[in-house]
Protein backbone atom coordinates (compact mmCIF):
# COMPACT_ATOMS: atom_id res chain seq x y z
CA UNK A 1 0.00 0.00 0.00
CA UNK A 2 1.43 3.55 -0.98
CA UNK A 3 -0.96 5.19 0.44
CA UNK A 4 -4.80 6.10 1.32
CA UNK A 5 -7.29 3.79 -0.58
CA UNK A 6 -10.61 5.08 -0.36
CA UNK A 7 -13.42 1.87 -1.07
CA UNK A 8 -13.49 1.32 -4.95
CA UNK A 9 -10.59 3.46 -5.97
CA UNK A 10 -7.90 1.89 -7.97
CA UNK A 11 -5.14 4.51 -8.52
CA UNK A 12 -3.45 7.32 -6.77
CA UNK A 13 -5.09 9.83 -9.05
CA UNK A 14 -8.18 8.85 -8.05
CA UNK A 15 -7.55 8.81 -4.78
CA UNK A 16 -6.22 12.01 -4.39
CA UNK A 17 -9.38 13.51 -6.47
CA UNK A 18 -11.51 11.69 -4.03
CA UNK A 19 -9.93 12.66 -0.87
CA UNK A 20 -10.33 16.38 -2.70
CA UNK A 21 -13.95 16.19 -3.37
CA UNK A 22 -14.45 14.70 -0.30
CA UNK A 23 -13.21 18.04 1.80
CA UNK A 24 -14.51 19.67 -0.76
CA UNK A 25 -18.13 18.40 0.28
CA UNK A 26 -17.58 18.31 4.04
CA UNK A 27 -15.83 21.78 4.69
CA UNK A 28 -18.19 24.22 5.89
CA UNK A 29 -19.19 21.34 8.39
CA UNK A 30 -16.00 19.91 9.28
CA UNK A 31 -15.20 22.25 11.99
CA UNK A 32 -18.49 21.27 13.97
CA UNK A 33 -18.10 17.43 13.23
CA UNK A 34 -14.50 17.39 14.41
CA UNK A 35 -14.62 18.90 17.79
CA UNK A 36 -18.47 16.65 18.56
CA UNK A 37 -16.70 13.73 17.69
CA UNK A 38 -13.75 13.98 19.35
CA UNK A 39 -15.40 15.60 22.09
CA UNK A 40 -12.99 19.11 22.09
CA UNK A 41 -10.24 16.54 22.60
CA UNK A 42 -9.04 17.81 18.63
CA UNK A 43 -7.75 21.10 20.85
CA UNK A 44 -5.59 19.50 22.83
CA UNK A 45 -3.99 17.12 20.45
CA UNK A 46 -2.81 20.08 17.98
CA UNK A 47 -2.25 22.02 21.96
CA UNK A 48 0.47 19.56 22.41
CA UNK A 49 1.84 20.24 18.81
CA UNK A 50 2.43 23.57 19.25
CA UNK A 51 3.98 22.88 22.58
CA UNK A 52 6.04 20.87 20.71
CA UNK A 53 7.20 23.15 18.41
CA UNK A 54 7.05 26.24 20.06
CA UNK A 55 11.12 26.79 20.34
CA UNK A 56 11.13 26.67 16.31
CA UNK A 57 8.33 29.56 16.17
CA UNK A 58 9.65 31.74 18.50
CA UNK A 59 12.53 31.43 16.25
CA UNK A 60 13.65 35.37 14.34
CA UNK A 61 13.15 34.12 10.77
CA UNK A 62 11.57 30.96 11.15
CA UNK A 63 9.71 29.63 8.21
CA UNK A 64 6.66 27.45 8.71
CA UNK A 65 4.40 25.80 6.82
CA UNK A 66 1.04 24.02 8.56
CA UNK A 67 1.07 21.35 5.26
CA UNK A 68 -2.69 20.35 4.66
CA UNK A 69 -3.97 23.09 6.85
CA UNK A 70 -7.67 22.34 5.95
CA UNK A 71 -9.64 24.97 7.84
CA UNK A 72 -6.39 26.33 9.82
CA UNK A 73 -7.29 25.13 13.34
CA UNK A 74 -3.20 23.56 13.52
CA UNK A 75 -2.44 27.27 11.59
CA UNK A 76 -4.14 29.51 13.91
CA UNK A 77 -2.89 27.93 17.07
CA UNK A 78 1.09 27.57 15.40
CA UNK A 79 0.13 31.72 14.55
CA UNK A 80 -0.72 32.14 17.77
CA UNK A 81 3.23 31.25 19.52
CA UNK A 82 5.25 32.81 15.94
CA UNK A 83 7.09 35.77 15.43
CA UNK A 84 6.63 35.27 11.65
CA UNK A 85 4.04 34.60 9.76
CA UNK A 86 3.25 30.71 9.07
CA UNK A 87 2.08 29.54 6.09
CA UNK A 88 -0.89 26.51 5.01
CA UNK A 89 -1.65 24.79 2.36
CA UNK A 90 -3.94 22.58 1.33
CA UNK A 91 -5.16 20.97 -2.47
CA UNK A 92 -8.84 21.69 -1.31
CA UNK A 93 -10.39 25.01 -2.41
CA UNK A 94 -13.58 25.01 0.10
CA UNK A 95 -10.99 24.07 2.98
CA UNK A 96 -8.56 26.75 2.60
CA UNK A 97 -11.58 29.33 1.89
CA UNK A 98 -12.73 28.69 5.19
CA UNK A 99 -8.98 28.91 6.40
CA UNK A 100 -8.77 32.44 5.12
CA UNK A 101 -12.31 33.34 7.15
CA UNK A 102 -11.14 32.01 10.19
CA UNK A 103 -7.33 33.76 9.68
CA UNK A 104 -8.95 37.04 8.85
CA UNK A 105 -10.70 37.13 11.62
CA UNK A 106 -8.38 37.16 13.72
CA UNK A 107 -6.83 39.69 12.17
CA UNK A 108 -3.38 37.08 11.46
CA UNK A 109 -1.59 37.15 8.09
CA UNK A 110 -0.97 33.74 7.17
CA UNK A 111 -0.25 33.25 3.68
CA UNK A 112 -2.24 30.01 2.24
CA UNK A 113 -1.58 28.50 -1.18
CA UNK A 114 -3.36 25.86 -2.86
CA UNK A 115 -1.23 22.45 -3.63
CA UNK A 116 -0.70 19.17 -3.61
CA UNK A 117 1.55 17.94 -0.20
CA UNK A 118 2.71 15.52 -3.29
CA UNK A 119 4.37 17.99 -4.99
CA UNK A 120 4.67 21.13 -3.10
CA UNK A 121 5.81 24.86 -4.99
CA UNK A 122 8.23 25.06 -2.75
CA UNK A 123 12.22 25.32 -2.85
CA UNK A 124 14.54 22.57 -1.83
CA UNK A 125 15.73 23.65 1.81
CA UNK A 126 13.54 26.69 2.27
CA UNK A 127 11.53 25.84 5.67
CA UNK A 128 12.85 25.41 9.18
CA UNK A 129 9.62 23.60 10.34
CA UNK A 130 6.39 21.71 8.71
CA UNK A 131 3.45 20.52 10.56
CA UNK A 132 0.32 18.09 9.27
CA UNK A 133 -2.63 17.45 11.22
CA UNK A 134 -4.86 14.77 9.78
CA UNK A 135 -3.77 15.21 6.85
CA UNK A 136 -0.60 12.53 5.92
CA UNK A 137 -3.39 9.50 6.69
CA UNK A 138 -5.31 10.77 3.65
CA UNK A 139 -1.86 11.12 1.17
CA UNK A 140 -1.97 8.94 -1.69
CA UNK A 141 1.73 7.90 -1.06
CA UNK A 142 3.18 8.11 2.03
CA UNK A 143 6.87 7.63 1.42
CA UNK A 144 6.85 10.86 -1.69
CA UNK A 145 4.74 12.45 1.13
CA UNK A 146 7.38 12.35 3.47
CA UNK A 147 10.30 12.55 0.52
CA UNK A 148 8.73 15.64 -0.56
CA UNK A 149 8.43 17.31 3.28
CA UNK A 150 12.30 16.25 3.83
CA UNK A 151 13.00 18.42 0.01
CA UNK A 152 11.56 21.33 1.28
CA UNK A 153 13.03 21.46 5.24
CA UNK A 154 16.54 22.94 5.82
CA UNK A 155 19.21 20.89 7.41
CA UNK A 156 17.84 20.66 11.09
CA UNK A 157 14.55 21.98 10.29
CA UNK A 158 11.90 19.61 11.73
CA UNK A 159 8.26 17.87 10.90
CA UNK A 160 5.73 17.14 13.08
CA UNK A 161 3.16 14.71 11.93
CA UNK A 162 0.01 14.30 14.10
CA UNK A 163 -2.00 11.80 12.97
CA UNK A 164 -4.79 9.18 14.15
CA UNK A 165 -3.73 5.70 15.44
CA UNK A 166 -4.43 2.26 16.39
CA UNK A 167 -4.82 1.69 20.44
CA UNK A 168 -4.10 -1.81 20.14
CA UNK A 169 -5.66 -4.70 21.27
CA UNK A 170 -7.14 -3.50 24.84
CA UNK A 171 -10.64 -3.38 26.48
CA UNK A 172 -10.20 0.17 25.28
CA UNK A 173 -9.24 -0.40 22.02
CA UNK A 174 -12.20 -2.78 21.68
CA UNK A 175 -14.31 0.09 22.74
CA UNK A 176 -12.99 2.79 20.63
CA UNK A 177 -13.04 0.29 17.67
CA UNK A 178 -17.00 0.11 18.06
CA UNK A 179 -16.96 4.14 18.64
CA UNK A 180 -15.10 4.86 15.70
CA UNK A 181 -16.78 2.06 13.32
CA UNK A 182 -20.24 2.12 14.30
CA UNK A 183 -21.15 5.26 16.37
CA UNK A 184 -18.87 7.96 14.50
CA UNK A 185 -20.04 7.69 10.63
CA UNK A 186 -23.66 7.85 12.03
CA UNK A 187 -23.14 11.14 13.84
CA UNK A 188 -20.09 12.53 11.40
CA UNK A 189 -22.76 11.70 8.28
CA UNK A 190 -25.44 13.93 10.07
CA UNK A 191 -23.32 16.43 11.12
CA UNK A 192 -21.44 17.19 8.11
CA UNK A 193 -24.49 15.85 5.89
CA UNK A 194 -21.50 13.05 3.94
CA UNK A 195 -21.41 9.09 5.19
CA UNK A 196 -18.56 8.42 3.34
CA UNK A 197 -16.68 10.86 4.27
CA UNK A 198 -17.16 9.75 8.09
CA UNK A 199 -17.30 5.49 6.57
CA UNK A 200 -13.93 6.88 5.44
CA UNK A 201 -12.71 8.02 8.39
CA UNK A 202 -12.26 4.69 10.46
CA UNK A 203 -11.47 3.10 7.35
CA UNK A 204 -8.31 4.84 6.16
CA UNK A 205 -7.20 4.66 10.43
CA UNK A 206 -7.33 1.12 10.21
CA UNK A 207 -5.16 0.98 6.91
CA UNK A 208 -2.81 3.45 8.01
CA UNK A 209 0.87 2.50 9.82
CA UNK A 210 0.74 1.69 13.54
CA UNK A 211 3.01 4.34 15.28
CA UNK A 212 6.01 2.13 14.82
CA UNK A 213 6.01 1.99 11.18
CA UNK A 214 5.48 5.70 10.53
CA UNK A 215 8.22 6.16 12.34
CA UNK A 216 10.52 3.46 10.73
CA UNK A 217 9.25 4.94 7.19
CA UNK A 218 10.14 8.54 8.57
CA UNK A 219 13.62 7.25 9.44
CA UNK A 220 13.95 5.15 5.79
CA UNK A 221 13.21 8.38 4.41
CA UNK A 222 16.90 10.56 5.98
CA UNK A 223 14.58 11.63 8.85
CA UNK A 224 16.42 11.37 12.00
CA UNK A 225 16.08 12.04 15.84
CA UNK A 226 12.13 10.27 15.22
CA UNK A 227 10.03 10.08 17.94
CA UNK A 228 6.43 9.79 18.65
CA UNK A 229 3.97 10.65 21.59
CA UNK A 230 0.87 8.68 21.63
CA UNK A 231 -1.88 10.28 23.18
CA UNK A 232 -5.77 9.54 23.82
CA UNK A 233 -5.17 5.93 24.96
CA UNK A 234 -2.81 5.37 21.41
CA UNK A 235 -5.81 6.33 19.38
CA UNK A 236 -3.73 9.90 18.12
CA UNK A 237 0.44 9.55 17.67
CA UNK A 238 2.87 12.77 16.80
CA UNK A 239 5.52 11.96 15.07
CA UNK A 240 8.79 14.16 15.53
CA UNK A 241 11.32 14.25 12.90
CA UNK A 242 14.89 16.21 12.05
CA UNK A 243 16.34 16.59 8.68
C1 LIG B 1 -8.77 15.86 8.14
S1 LIG B 1 -8.38 17.35 7.34
C2 LIG B 1 -7.31 18.10 8.51
C3 LIG B 1 -7.31 19.60 8.43
C4 LIG B 1 -6.52 20.31 9.50
N1 LIG B 1 -5.11 20.05 9.40
C5 LIG B 1 -7.02 19.96 10.88
O1 LIG B 1 -6.22 19.63 11.75
O2 LIG B 1 -8.23 20.08 11.11
C6 LIG B 1 -7.28 16.82 6.09
C7 LIG B 1 -6.92 17.89 5.11
O3 LIG B 1 -5.86 17.39 4.30
C8 LIG B 1 -6.06 17.87 2.99
N2 LIG B 1 -5.32 16.98 2.08
C9 LIG B 1 -5.46 15.66 1.95
N3 LIG B 1 -4.63 15.18 1.00
C10 LIG B 1 -3.94 16.25 0.55
C11 LIG B 1 -2.91 16.41 -0.42
N4 LIG B 1 -2.46 15.38 -1.13
N5 LIG B 1 -2.40 17.64 -0.63
C12 LIG B 1 -2.88 18.70 0.08
N6 LIG B 1 -3.86 18.62 0.99
C13 LIG B 1 -4.37 17.40 1.23
C14 LIG B 1 -7.56 17.83 2.80
O4 LIG B 1 -7.98 18.64 1.74
C15 LIG B 1 -8.04 18.30 4.16
O5 LIG B 1 -8.22 19.67 4.20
Amino acid sequence: MKGTTPAGVSTEQEASRWVRDMFGRIAPRYDLANHVLSLNLDRRWRAKTVQRVSHILRRPGARALDLCCGTGDLLLALQAQSVESVLGSDFCHPMLTAAAAKIAHRGFRCPLFEADALALPLQDGSLDLITVAFGFRNLADYQAGLAEMRRVLKPEGVTAILEFSQPGDTAFGKLYGFYSRKVLPLIGGVLSGSRDAYSYLPESIEKFPSAEELAARMLAVGFRDVDFLRMTGGTVALHLGTK
